[in-house]
């Protein structure tokens, strides 16, 4: 995720763009830039770090009534200056920022180098500046010239350029948003609608396969092949301190709707279900092939994840275990040079991984880091990173990062299982298209969820605990983890085969009971449940509609059918949404609970 803006009018285009970017850092912050035209071509302004910082960098304000600015959250290559957008071609004629996944930029990259175009970035969105000049280049107008570029990218993407000498702005859109804002010859593009609210509520969104061309006189909406499209203008009714949130009262709830553009980034280039195969290009064919054994290591959400990915890796053949970092140093089991050690850390930043990652390395174990922070020091430190491409979470009760690391985690789990064996797991086939379709799936519980009423229902409550059995135990744990940090209620996760050796002690009337069916070993938990049950527990089954426990259970928290392997994740929005109504019940400040941070840097 990163964010966007573009702006054309009259007067100097770089106070509103270096608003905007203000205003759209809860996107991304890890670099910023700007580019604005004036008689003299494009000037551009970029560095790492956040837009404060590029802000009194410009020393000589730049001068232009036509420009664009990004602020940025890395996905391809660290937060260097180099990095940082806008890119252009080497004779600055063409000024480029970019939100998506370029899939195709390798192949593109190597056709523009073998032209003689020169690459400075380590970035996929270089290849669009210089695919741009390639067809002014063969003689091409700007217009038709952007067209073609965009023409030939795989991937997603919302893009805004320019072309030095005209007062003029192209974008299009495809898989990631972009919006115009429009007031009295003033135009905006932008990734989301705060970036510009002080200065318009009226909007256009563009939809998947818009190109627009917005100049002083106005906007023109095109589909791809330039024929004309017909976008209705609309009034935002936010004001400007609501509005990183849209339309939600916390971001937390916002991040849980998130969840399926998060995912689709996650997943994005790296399954493969025509192919029948993970396309993790990240990793080399036989990168783990040598992996004897694996073991995680994590805090609290980040180590549900990596119990789910290590009894992933367990059903998949390959021996695995997941250990709390903060336990590591006296706990680790032994490490051999055949030992794969993965940090799972949505910060790359926490102390305990920190340290559980570096005694790993120093006894000769191989490292990689699954993170959301490009440059951070977990992924700067080991020796291979996975990024998961979820945006900045502003909310301190991680959600969007959990789904995309354990989905992740589920493809690196039959990667490393395929490397080991020499050819893809057996279930892999059926698993692939429930991967590509999980986004949707998500929809469909955000859209018809009736945790609301459910967590309105049990509010009294005294407890509340969570069961699960195999990979629903990490999403028992978890549910019950978010439960209790938002809301400071008492809450537990428990495997649900473990609830009668101790844990049906606190089971009363007034402990609800959520019970997670995967499809592994249902029937075993559904009797747990039922234990629960007689001694007067509410049960609440979070299954698809037709599962048999719908029949036993007090309350049906319903989730589409899929396979077990994923089943727990979209259990788990239901939780989550659970938790998020019941603090916001109770007044709870959801996005900043008590005595809690994002990124804990000691131990
Ligand atoms: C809970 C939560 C924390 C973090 C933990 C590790 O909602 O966010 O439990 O998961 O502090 O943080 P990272 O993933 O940054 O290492």
């Amino acid at each position: 995720m990163c964010g966007i803006i573009g702006r054309v009018g009259d007067g100097n285009a770089l106070e509103p763009l270096l608003t905007g970017l203000e205003n759209l850092e809860y996107r991304g912050y890890d670099s910023a830039g700007v580019a604005v035209q004036n008689g003299s071509g494009i000037n551009v302004e970029k560095r790492s770090g956040k837009v404060e910082e590029l802000k009194s960098s410009i020393g000589e304000p730049l001068q232009g009534e036509v420009g664009i600015g990004h602020t940025r959250w890395s996905t391809h290559g660290p937060p260097t200056d180099a990095n940082a957008h806008p890119h252009t071609d080497e004779s600055e004629d063409v000024a480029v920022v970019h939100n998506g996944i370029i899939e195709n930029y390798t192949e593109l990259r190597e056709r523009l180098a073998a032209n003689g175009y020169e690459f400075t970035s380590d970035t996929d969105t270089e290849v669009i500046p210089h695919l741009v000049q390639y067809y002014l280049d063969a003689g091409y107008d700007s217009e038709p010239a952007f067209r073609q570029a965009i023409d030939e990218l795989e991937g997603s993407y919302a893009v805004t350029a320019m072309v030095s000498g005209e007062h003029v702005l192209y974008a299009a859109r495809r898989g990631s948003p972009l919006v115009v804002g429009m007031e009295d010859g003033e135009y905006f593009l932008a990734s989301d609608v705060p970036a510009f609210l002080e200065y318009t509520d009226s909007v256009i969104y563009l939809e998947d396969g818009d190109v627009v061309v917005v100049d002083e006189d106005g906007v023109e909406f095109t589909d791809l092949e330039g024929d004309p499209v017909v976008r209705e203008p609309e009034t935002v009714e936010w004001d400007p301190e609501q509005a990183g949130k849209g339309t939600y009262d916390h971001f937390m709830l916002k991040e849980i709707h998130e969840q399926p553009t998060s995912l689709s980034q996650a997943i994005e280039g790296r399954i493969d279900p025509a192919g029948g195969r993970i396309a993790l290009a990240d990793f080399e064919p036989g990168t783990f092939a040598d992996v004897d054994s694996v073991q995680f290591v994590a805090c609290g959400t980040s180590y549900h994840a990596a119990l789910y990915g290590s009894l992933a890796l367990n059903q998949a053949g390959v021996q695995s275990t997941a250990l709390l970092a903060n336990e590591y140093s006296v706990s680790a089991p032994p490490i051999d040079d055949d030992t794969l050690v993965i940090a799972v850390t949505q910060s790359g930043e926490t102390a305990d991984t920190l340290t559980a990652l570096r005694r790993a390395a120093r006894e000769g174990a191989a490292t990689l880091t699954l993170t959301n922070v490009v440059g951070s020091t977990a992924a700067r430190e080991a020796d291979d990173a996975l990024f998961i491409r979820a945006g900045p979470e502003i909310g301190v009760a991680a959600t969007k990062t959990f789904s995309s690391q354990a989905v992740m985690l589920t493809l690196l789990a039959q990667r490393i299982a395929a490397d080991l064996r020499g050819e893809p797991p057996a279930d892999l086939e059926a698993l692939l298209p429930e991967l590509e379709s999980m986004p949707a799936a998500i929809d469909d519980v955000l859209a018809g969820s009736a945790a609301k009423t459910v967590a309105r229902r049990y509010s009294d409550s005294e407890a509340y605990f969570f069961i699960g059995r195999g990979l629903g135990y990490p999403v028992a744990l978890e549910g019950a983890l978010k439960f209790k940090e938002i809301t400071y209620e008492h809450a537990e996760g428990f495997a649900s085969g473990e609830l009668k050796h101790g844990p049906l002690a606190l089971v009363t009337p007034e402990t609800p009971v959520f019970a997670i069916f995967t499809g592994q070993e249902d029937e075993k938990t559904l009797k747990n449940a039922e234990e629960a049950q007689t001694r007067g527990a509410p049960v609440i089954a979070v299954c698809p509609d037709d599962h048999p426990a719908v029949e036993v259970a007090d309350d049906h928290l319903p989730i589409p059918d899929t396979e077990p392997d994923l089943a727990g994740l979209l259990a788990n929005v239901q939780l989550q949404l659970v938790s998020y109504h019941a603090a916001d019940l109770l007044g709870r400040p959801i996005d900043k609970p008590r005595n809690l941070a994002k990124s804990v840097t000691v131990e």
